[in-house]
């Protein structure tokens, strides 16, 4: 039986070295001028999409993958009709909507309608522009604070810089804003802050809802505008600017680099089938990772998909099978009983928590792919 696993291990570790080279996506300058739309028939021919951007690193990627000093399209765009939707403001946070968040009977007299979300007692969305005080997270615990109040009164999208330089973002998502440290920062007091909550009608081409956004507001303007396409300014530190989506510039096409193969296979079966046909079942090593395989595992047609992560009863630890280090992780709290014969599978719905499951289990599974 115990040789029998230590067999299994040692056959495992000896797939595919993937350390520096499986990444999970790639972006790519294309040095041709199209209007945005050809672009994108460009870049879904020949890649995957038009370039998606999940956050800082993303931005600091795709602008170190060429000299180019000029504009180029990115895959964003506001041809939606004016579809406004809610998105927080830290990346990876997904806005699921509460009515009991809310005060729907809205804002008070003073106030002006708008696109970003104070929090009084309850959240209203009121203009922009307002300048009041605001809430900052920070990821880095010091004594266990993550939320700060910065009571110098600022618009939004001074405020978010501010948070994103000086901390991490704005406070984000309903466990931040209705939290208990939350409660204690207001203490019973009557304060209107800002709180990471905007929405917009600009979506991604590859429909993906990636809540980043990077404008650069000395010449954006999200008004009454034909240009309704987005491209990067690759001299102004790659903040984003709109314009009309004939015009023809360069742009940036992203190569996705995992799969998800949605046929029902036991964990030993889609690791084969994976290095048999790609490359190797996908590791989870951050949370850039996790948002970008989470996104994907919405279409599963199993409850559960298989991951490269399994536990070796032998020698009585978790491993990725790809052989990265075992530091980020995003069990659920209920999921993480080691056991023999059990691997880890992502939720696909709710919050694509990590479970350990028994590998005989039918599910889809995520493969790299060259
Ligand atoms: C794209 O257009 C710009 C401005 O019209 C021009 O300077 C550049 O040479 C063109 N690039 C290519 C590859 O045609
Ligand atoms: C981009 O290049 C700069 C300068 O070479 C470097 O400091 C930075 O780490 C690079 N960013 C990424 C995400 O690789
Ligand atoms: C950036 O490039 C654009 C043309 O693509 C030019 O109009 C603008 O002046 C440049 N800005 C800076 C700060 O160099
Ligand atoms: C909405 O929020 C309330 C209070 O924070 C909570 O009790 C309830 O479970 C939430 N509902 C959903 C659907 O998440
Ligand atoms: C909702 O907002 C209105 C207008 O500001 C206010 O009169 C009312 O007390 C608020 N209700 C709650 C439950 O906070
Ligand atoms: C916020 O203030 C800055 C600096 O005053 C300004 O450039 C920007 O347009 C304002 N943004 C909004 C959304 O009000
Ligand atoms: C930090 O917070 C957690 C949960 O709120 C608590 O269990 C822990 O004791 C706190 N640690 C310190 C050093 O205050
Ligand atoms: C960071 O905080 C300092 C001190 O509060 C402030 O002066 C500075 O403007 C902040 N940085 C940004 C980018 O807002
Ligand atoms: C985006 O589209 C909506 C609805 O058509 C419009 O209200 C908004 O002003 C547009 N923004 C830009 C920058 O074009
Ligand atoms: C967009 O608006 C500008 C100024 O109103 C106008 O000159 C231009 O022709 C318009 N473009 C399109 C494609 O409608
Ligand atoms: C989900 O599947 C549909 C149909 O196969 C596809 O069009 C869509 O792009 C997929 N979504 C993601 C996020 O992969
Ligand atoms: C995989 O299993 C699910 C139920 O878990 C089922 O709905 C789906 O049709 C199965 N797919 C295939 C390709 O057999």
């Amino acid at each position: 039986m115990d040789k029998m696993h230590w067999i299994l291990f040692l056959h495992i570790l000896m797939g595919q070295c993937c350390f520096f080279t499986c990444r999970l996506y790639e972006y790519h300058f294309i040095a041709e001028n199209k209007s945005w739309y050809e672009a994108q028939r460009y870049c879904r021919e020949k890649y995957t999409d038009l370039a998606k951007v999940f956050d800082m690193t993303d931005m600091s990627r795709l602008r170190n993958s060429t000299q180019n000093q000029g504009e180029a399209w990115i895959g964003l765009n506001n041809n939606t009709g004016g579809n406004r939707m809610w998105h927080w403001s830290l990346p990876g946070v997904e806005y699921i909507q509460n009515d009991s968040s809310w005060n729907l009977s809205g804002r008070a007299y003073w106030e002006y309608p708008g696109n970003c979300v104070r929090k009084r007692d309850k959240l209203a969305d009121v203009s922009c522009n307002t300048m009041t005080w605001f809430i900052c997270y920070d990821e880095m615990k010091k004594d266990n604070k993550t939320l700060y109040l910065i009571t110098t009164p600022m618009n939004w999208t001074q405020a978010q810089t501010y948070c994103r330089y000086n901390h991490t973002d704005l406070a984000s998502g309903l466990d931040q804003v209705d939290g208990e440290e939350m409660k204690a920062l207001f203490a019973g007091r009557v304060m209107s802050v800002w709180i990471g909550l905007f929405r917009d009608s600009w979506r991604w081409s590859d429909g993906s809802d990636f809540s980043f956004r990077y404008w650069d507001m000395q010449l954006f303007n999200d008004e009454q505008s034909n240009k309704t396409c987005a491209m990067t300014l690759l001299n102004r530190s790659g903040k984003w600017s709109s314009d009309e989506c004939d015009k023809e510039k360069p742009f940036f096409c992203y190569d996705d680099k995992v799969i998800l193969v949605k046929e029902n296979k036991t964990w030993e079966e889609a690791l084969y089938y994976c290095r048999d046909k790609y490359l190797d079942l996908v590791s989870i090593t951050n949370l850039e990772d996790q948002q970008w395989v989470q996104e994907k595992a919405k279409n599963a047609s199993t409850p559960f998909v298989w991951l490269g992560l399994r536990y070796t009863c032998t020698l009585g630890f978790w491993f990725w099978v790809t052989d990265e280090v075992v530091e980020y992780k995003n069990w659920d709290s209920d999921g993480t009983t080691d056991g023999c014969d059990m691997s880890a599978a992502m939720e696909s719905g709710e919050k694509h928590k990590w479970f350990n499951k028994l590998d005989n289990n039918l599910f889809n599974f995520f493969c790299y792919k060259n």
